[in-house]
């Protein structure tokens, strides 16, 4: 790896042994961060945290082979950072303009228990310029679980922001068939594939063995991930949260995404926490939300 070209404002948030700026792929500055448990990577593009994995253990995330790093496009996989929308708008980026911004890097904590945190800002991009005013900030958190949070303040002094956002996050898994989501029984969900219908969740544990791309709306409990492929749970505890989306693109899907490879459908699933559709968020002037993903794993 080598660390040319990173300007001096980054190269100043560098602490020996724990955070270290590099260039990553497609040139796109790059941070890697070592906690006494585990190690992890962020673009600035995005804000994106691409890699986390624990001490001797595979990847809690997964990132695609094919993904671009581009400043134009989003990076397929890891957690890419949905704000204010989700979802397509016409004549505008799917899923919002967060994770295609160059977040800026504020600070950067060596933690006294062994872990790090980075905290991220939106910089004023042209299209949130079309928006009531407000401040985004990303808190990441690399210790023996990953955090992250997005907090989402409203600056307006007499107007209310409303907005969906979501942490878009792509887990990585042995086997998507062997694997069971526990944690969404008797939730409604829209179901993306069949024109949003609303149906209710009926199993204790959700299995994939088809595309799926379902909204969970009023969904703010813990799910979980088993995976008796990786002998591991990964566990989703959310703060500030009503909607939980759950997305595998499956055969076809998978072959039409350019940024994505045709079998990689097996080696993910997306669990995503956020406020979405009828969930949207509206601040009041001067008021701040958070929300905010614990993720962990454990060995079974
Ligand atoms: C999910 C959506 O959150 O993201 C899916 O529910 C969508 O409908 C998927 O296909 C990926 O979106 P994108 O824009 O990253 O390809």
């Amino acid at each position: 790896m080598v660390t040319i070209n990173i300007p001096d404002r980054l190269k100043r948030f560098e602490i020996p042994g724990r955070v270290t700026l590099l260039e990553g792929n497609g040139d796109l500055p790059k941070i890697e961060v070592l906690s006494d448990w585990s190690r992890a990577e962020i673009y600035l593009h995005g804000a994106h945290v691409t890699d986390f994995r624990k001490k001797g253990e595979p990847p809690l995330l997964f990132t695609s082979q094919f993904s671009r790093f581009d400043p134009a496009q989003p990076i397929r996989g890891g957690i890419p950072i949905i704000f204010p929308w989700f979802g397509p708008r016409e004549g505008e980026p799917t899923h919002g303009f967060a994770r295609l911004a160059d977040w800026e890097l504020h600070e950067v904590i060596a933690l006294p228990e062994g872990g790090v945190t980075l905290r991220f800002s939106l910089p004023d991009t042209a299209e949130g310029a079309t928006w009531p005013v407000f401040t985004a900030h990303y808190v990441v958190t690399i210790a023996e679980s990953l955090s992250v949070e997005l907090l989402i303040t409203n600056t307006a002094p007499s107007q209310s922001f409303s907005f969906e956002s979501c942490l878009h996050t792509y887990f990585a898994v042995g086997d998507i068939g062997a694997i069971s989501i526990t944690g969404l029984k008797a939730a409604t969900y829209l179901d993306k594939l069949d024109n949003f219908a609303p149906r209710t969740e009926t199993n204790d544990a959700l299995k994939i063995s088809s595309e799926v791309d379902r909204v969970y709306i009023d969904a703010s409990g813990v799910v979980e991930i088993v995976d008796p492929s990786l002998k591991r749970k990964i566990t989703i505890e959310k703060t500030g949260s009503s909607s939980t989306v759950v997305w595998n693109p499956w055969i076809a899907k998978s072959q039409q995404m350019p940024d994505f490879g045709n079998e990689e459908y097996r080696q993910m699933v997306c669990v995503e926490s956020g406020n979405v559709g009828k969930n949207r968020i509206t601040l009041a002037p001067g008021k701040t939300c958070v929300l905010k993903a614990t993720l962990s794993s454990v060995a079974l």
